[in-house]
């Protein structure tokens, strides 16, 4: 798996929506790289990264944050308020990053000093975030639907110079814009994922990014990004990724699964960020509508790994992760596949799974550790694999899930 691939497939996941993907992220990184590449190349992987992450700290407002496309909407919700900062504090996790998360910090900081987190103005403005603003309301203005819009999107931001950004930043975009090299594929949906793999390739992450430790790093802030959609279930990913782990060694799965059920687990459910917060946050009962939204997770969670061409590595972790609703009897989702059929991985994630949702304190049906096994094991052969169960309750009962049990009580 290739760092570089999985940040895009990470940016992919805060645009996802039940039925395809927003792509603003990935627009904003494209356009901020390709103006940076023409006035100052030396931020341009900065700017890159900076952009494909810009917004992840957005995750968990009740609306995308397109739809917040004026300074008064954006400072008047306290969750949109926070995001240059929070999205800054997560890619601070990323060796490699912290360029990059000085200009998330700054990429809502207006050129006359009215903007947030910290009302920076004139050149206090990293160039690089305030190339990010520029491409952010840009992109937020609808401009790249198509050709005809770029002009349309021109004219509605020219009112900005000036306030939001400067003339000479301006002058540079509008002057960029002429590039058809780079817009011709740029403004068309379909020619998206192989420019921005093409894109991923050129720019690679910064050598201390760029090993199997950073690959588990960005892993981890996909856990992260799936607890700020949902905090109520704060820690579940993590939780599922290491009882995953313990019990792929318990039934002597080699340690290269045993190391790739922790990763299933750590973005089993970054499908649910495409869900609406709405859904997600609540506690009663769904309409038969409203489940069938919710349990497109599964199949957002496949589609978000498998957003860009050439990636086998990263396809293989989405498959297993996102077929974890599957059921043993064949009456899951996403593809109601039956048995062996389902990866074992996805049959082992699927037991810890519902095992933590029993006992996690959201649960409205919270029970023990040891009622929830026992439930396990009434729906071993229905709804989980008999051997899967089976190894559960033997590793329950050795006391091999220890800690982990213990942080889930
Ligand atoms: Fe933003
Ligand atoms: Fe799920
Ligand atoms: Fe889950």
């Amino acid at each position: 798996m290739v760092p570089a691939q999985l940040l895009a497939a990470v940016s992919y996941m805060t645009d996802l929506i039940p039925d395809g993907c927003l792509y603003h992220s990935w627009r904003v990184a494209l356009l901020s790289q390709h103006l940076a590449s023409i006035i100052a190349p030396e931020i341009r992987r900065d700017v890159f990264y900076a952009g494909l992450l810009q917004e992840i700290g957005s995750i968990g407002a009740m609306e995308h944050i397109t739809s917040y496309n004026s300074l008064e909407l954006q400072v008047n919700d306290p969750h949109i308020k926070a995001h240059p900062e929070r999205g800054a504090a997560i890619l601070d996790w990323l060796p490699g990053l912290a360029e990059a998360s000085a200009l998330v910090r700054s990429h809502h900081e207006w050129w006359n000093g009215t903007g947030f987190p910290d009302g920076l103005a004139g050149d206090d403005i990293p160039l690089g975030s305030q190339i990010l603003r520029l491409a952010d309301a840009a992109d937020s203005a609808g401009s790249f639907e198509n050709r005809a819009a770029i002009a349309k999107g021109l004219r509605n931001l020219a009112g900005f110079t000036g306030y939001a950004w400067s003339s000479s930043l301006w002058a540079d975009f509008v002057g960029s814009t002429t590039d058809t090299a780079f817009y011709k594929p740029f403004l068309d949906k379909k020619s998206l994922p192989k420019l921005m793999a093409q894109t991923c390739k050129e720019i690679a992450v910064p050598d201390e990014l760029n090993n199997e430790e950073g690959i588990e790093r960005i892993l981890h802030v996909v856990a992260a990004m799936v607890d700020l959609k949902d905090p109520a279930t704060r820690g579940h990913s993590i939780r599922i990724a290491r009882y995953a782990k313990s019990l792929a060694k318990h039934m002597c799965l080699s340690s290269e699964d045993a190391h790739l059920a922790y990763r299933a687990g750590l973005v089993h459910d970054c499908g649910r960020l495409g869900l609406p917060s709405h859904l997600v946050n609540r506690t009663g009962r769904l309409s038969d509508k409203e489940l069938t939204i919710v349990r497109a997770h599964a199949g957002m969670t496949i589609r978000a790994f498998n957003c860009l061409p050439d990636c086998p590595e990263m396809v293989a972790l989405g498959e297993i992760a996102g077929h974890d609703h599957e059921r043993f009897d064949g009456q899951g989702y996403p593809d109601g596949l039956t048995g062996e059929r389902i990866p074992l991985i996805s049959r082992i994630l699927s037991a810890v799974d519902a095992f933590d949702a029993m006992n996690s304190v959201r649960s409205d049906r919270m029970v023990s550790s040891k009622a929830a096994v026992i439930r396990l094991q009434q729906n071993a052969g229905k709804q989980f694999d008999p051997q899967v169960v089976e190894a559960m309750v033997d590793l329950a009962g050795l006391g091999g899930f220890g800690e982990e049990l213990a942080t889930a009580a």
